[in-house]
């Protein structure tokens, strides 16, 4: 029988206590529950810790002094080789050689070490010095020591979008990236080895990349006041409007829904622009495909609130790898729980049996 799936779409691959993304679009819920109960009202440090440990009341602890040697400016290639580096460096043990607790101790050490190389590497790419550990000390939340790293400052604004941001896309089921750090974690590697796979999986457009795609768009529909335009001409060429679309929703992400909402609040400069473009491309995606809904995804409006953070949407695909180090963590954990290595199968679809001697130009036996 021939069961394959391409991109594996539907295949359950592992049972999760985590996060359940509902399919229809009602709600995210983490670990019970709705992301829209959570914002606001918590800061992204203890959705880690209800993530990682089902208590609210838990945190991300905060980040121990380091500085890491080596940024290039580049951030998610600078968060995938540091957080490798560090599993030498504090001699992180392999998951196999450790209870629990100690693989819970090194995720939190790893999430919040992860928060600073992203605003480290965003000061360098910026020509600006980070700034020290006692400016950082300063800052209450997760969110406002990322600035404070980063900038010297956290404007209460930016440090609201940027909560906002880490806590709708914290954890999201078993994308690819989770997908990512839970078969590393399931050899029994180190948690920085499972960590920086994922960093590496949510690098590209199609994953955690596509914000810093969104704003572009965005730009260009400024500047020609024409979206049906703009729009036409990307499906024309059969490309993809970034933003729409997802592998799981098929109605509008409820991410979208409370990040637009933080962005009308926020007064994002480009709150118009964006309706205008998801209307049209909403209207347009459903003519080019009636059989399959496109909707918004959460990468849409995410692009728009971290621009309120003035984020340079090139820092976006790390901005989610900060977001993701909690539903990563949890995963790792679960997957670590398991103690069963994922090992699925492909199905052989090459050339049939031949000998050596039908290769062209093969030595003839003597
Ligand atoms: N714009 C135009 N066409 C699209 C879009 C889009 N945004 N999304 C899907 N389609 C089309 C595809 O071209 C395909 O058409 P075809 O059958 O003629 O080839 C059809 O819809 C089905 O698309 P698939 O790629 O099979 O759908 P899948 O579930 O694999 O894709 C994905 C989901 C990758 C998110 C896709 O919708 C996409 O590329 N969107 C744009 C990128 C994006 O926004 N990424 C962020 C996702 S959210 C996240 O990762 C947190």
């Amino acid at each position: 029988m021939n069961d394959f799936k391409p991109g594996l779409e539907g295949v359950v691959a592992v049972e999760t206590a985590v996060a359940a993304p509902d399919r229809e679009g009602g709600a995210l819920r983490y670990r019970g529950y709705d992301i829209e109960d959570l914002v606001g009202r918590y800061p992204y440090e203890n959705i880690w810790g209800l993530l990682v440990d089902d208590d609210i009341d838990s945190k991300m602890p905060d980040p121990e002094p380091y500085v890491p040697q080596g940024l290039t400016g580049n951030a998610p290639a600078d968060l995938q080789s540091e957080v490798a580096h560090l599993a030498g460096e504090w001699r992180l043990q392999k998951l196999v050689d450790i209870d629990d607790a100690q693989a819970r101790t090194d995720l939190g050490r790893l999430s919040a070490q992860m928060m600073g190389i992203v605003a480290r590497s965003a000061a360098l790419a910026e020509g600006r010095e980070p700034a020290p550990d006692d400016v950082v000390a300063r800052g209450e939340t997760a969110a406002e020591k990322f600035l404070l790293r980063w900038r010297g400052e956290a404007n209460p604004d930016h440090v609201k979008a940027i909560d906002t941001y880490w806590i709708c896309t914290a954890e999201h089921g078993l994308n690819a990236s989770t997908f990512t750090a839970r078969i590393i974690a399931s050899t029994g590697a180190d948690t920085g080895a499972a960590m920086s796979g994922a960093v590496g999986a949510l690098s590209g457009p199609l994953h955690g990349g596509a914000p810093a795609r969104v704003l572009p768009m965005l730009d260009e529909v400024a500047r020609t006041h024409d979206p049906e335009g703009y729009v036409q001409s990307l499906l024309e060429r059969h490309q993809r409007i970034m933003g729409f679309g997802h592998r799981v929703y098929r109605a509008e992400d409820p991410r979208a829904r409370l990040l637009r909402r933080t962005a009308q609040e926020l007064g994002s400069p480009r709150f118009e622009v964006a309706e205008e473009l998801e209307r049209v491309a909403l209207a347009a995606l459903r003519e080019y495909k009636p059989d399959r809904p496109l909707e918004t995804n959460v990468e849409f409006w995410s692009a728009v609130v971290l621009d309120v953070a003035d984020i340079p949407h090139d820092l976006t695909p790390a901005m989610f790898a900060c977001a993701r180090v909690a539903g990563w963590s949890a995963h790792i954990l679960e997957e670590k729980r398991t103690g069963r290595l994922i090992r699925p199968s492909a199905q052989y679809v090459g050339p049939a049996e031949r000998p050596a001697s039908a290769v062209d130009g093969a030595p003839v036996p003597s």
